[in-house]
């Protein structure tokens, strides 16, 4: 099939690398001239694991170009996807206006039928204002489908999560709509939920929302278990047993972060606000996240006391591990915290250091995790890399000026570090005697 993927970000470049591996012809579009520039010459703008090679394969096999001309990609294409951003506006709505400004696009540019994609995170409804928007600009006689087929990839896993999805949501009002998606995953053979477009959009808010939900609870049930001296690992696994329940998203931490979930939490209560169902408790999933940051720095304190002019080394800084994505990462947050109180703060993370640069002022950024124990006060765990578990702690023990780890992501066994000479502290774990 002839594709266009409008909004190469994560998913637009995704999704069109793996459309076009599965043999479709597809024409990745941006209006940011420079990253069409450099994908042109296969620079590829984020660190995902093997997209670079897939992208690589489909333009050499001229499955896969790039273009920063909509036109040209709307005039030659059956079906467009919109992928661009939807980021939150300062009261949580979702900001539409890429999404609005594409459909725009793609009705002037139409030359004949075509099946318009939301593939990005939109509150309900959208799909309504995007036919308003196509129907309003297009030429007349030109027939056009709207369909909802939200993203679940994840970052760092996107390219298995957009081969072997656990599902694939089609939200779709015509039956020529519903059978050319259909058409367009077979390859997949994955499960289709198949549904209107309100109920696809529903699905995408409702899934992120609810996953939100079970970290909140998670990090609420550790500060129970702090507070009785229980372990929130033991607690989370023996939950997680349950099938009903399951074990995915019950790590307690310093909460969640990403481009995803905040935003679309914020939507999803906005939306729900504006529909006169006010979702109470979504507005407590927030809530418990956003302390999160504010328990961990409590901790920080409880282990320091004063911050002023002490160093403190950061291990991690991508919202989670196998990404360099730093957008509303909870390490960042962390760090500006520790600065406004004083701290100098040596950091480093595998892959998000030339992102948390530009984002970050007066950071040393430290070639390995050695260099930023080096000389510091303590040391915190902000995201859980691999990397990490698995480092040389006599050396760290020697290189910190005070023996002290404060573990965001519970990485560590708190009885080894204990045995290890360290004064360690997790997120609602079982506590370890003070030196
Ligand atoms: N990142 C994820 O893990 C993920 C997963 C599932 C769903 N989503 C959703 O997918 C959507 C895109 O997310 P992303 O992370 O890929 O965003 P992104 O910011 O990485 O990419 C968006 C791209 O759209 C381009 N763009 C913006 N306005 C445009 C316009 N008018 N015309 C052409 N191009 C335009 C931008 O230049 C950018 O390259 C969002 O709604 C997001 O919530 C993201």
């Amino acid at each position: 099939m002839k594709i266009s993927i409008i909004g190469t970000g994560y998913v637009g470049l995704v999704t069109g690398a793996c459309l076009a591996d599965l043999g479709n012809t597809v024409i990745c579009a941006d209006n940011n001239k420079n990253k069409i520039t450099n994908l042109k010459k296969c620079i590829i703008p984020i660190y995902e694991p093997g997209l670079e090679e897939l992208v690589k394969i489909n333009v050499r096999k001229k499955r896969l170009c790039f273009t920063a001309d909509i036109k040209e990609a709307v005039s030659k294409s059956q079906i467009i996807f919109i992928a661009v951003g939807t980021p939150s506006l300062s009261n949580g709505e979702a900001d539409l206006t890429g999404v609005e400004n594409v459909a725009r696009n793609i009705a002037l540019n139409m030359t004949g039928y075509r099946l318009i994609v939301e593939k990005s995170t939109v509150p309900v409804e959208t799909g309504k204002w995007v036919k308003h928007t196509v129907s309003t600009f297009v030429k007349r006689n030109i027939d056009f489908d709207i369909a909802s087929n939200p993203e679940f990839l994840r970052e760092g896993q996107a390219i298995n999560d957009f081969m072997h999805p656990d599902r694939i949501v089609i939200g779709a009002e015509s039956k020529k709509a519903r059978e050319l998606m259909a058409a367009l995953y077979k390859p997949l053979n994955a499960p289709l939920v198949i549904t209107d477009i309100k109920s696809a959009e529903l699905i995408k808010h409702a899934s992120n929302s609810f996953l939100a939900n079970k970290i909140s609870f998670i990090n609420a049930i550790s500060r129970i278990c702090e507070k009785v001296g229980a372990d929130v690992m033991e607690v989370a696994f023996g939950m997680g047993m349950d099938k009903r329940i399951g074990p995915g998203f019950l790590s307690a931490g310093i909460g969640y972060g990403g481009s995803c979930f905040p935003k679309d939490v914020d939507a999803f209560i906005d939306i729900a606000q504006k529909l006169g169902c006010d979702f109470d408790l979504l507005k407590a999933v927030r809530e418990v996240n956003e302390s999160q940051k504010n328990m961990f720095l409590k901790k920080i304190k409880d282990m320091l006391w004063i911050i002023k002019d002490k160093t403190i080394g950061v291990l991690g800084l991508s919202f989670k591990p196998d990404t360099d994505d730093i957008r509303n990462a909870p390490s960042i947050d962390i760090i500006r915290m520790l600065q406004a109180e004083g701290a100098k703060i040596k950091a480093y993370d595998p892959s998000a250091m030339e992102k948390a640069a530009k984002a970050l002022d007066k950071v040393k950024f430290c070639k390995d995790p050695y260099e930023a124990c080096k000389g510091s006060d303590c040391l915190l765990i902000a995201t859980e890399w691999d990397e990490f578990k698995e480092l040389d702690f006599t050396r760290i023990k020697k290189m910190l000026k005070r023996p002290f780890i404060i573990d965001g992501r519970n990485i560590y066994d708190p009885a080894a570090m204990k045995k290890l000479g360290f004064m360690y502290a997790g997120i609602g774990r079982r506590a370890v005697t003070k030196k």
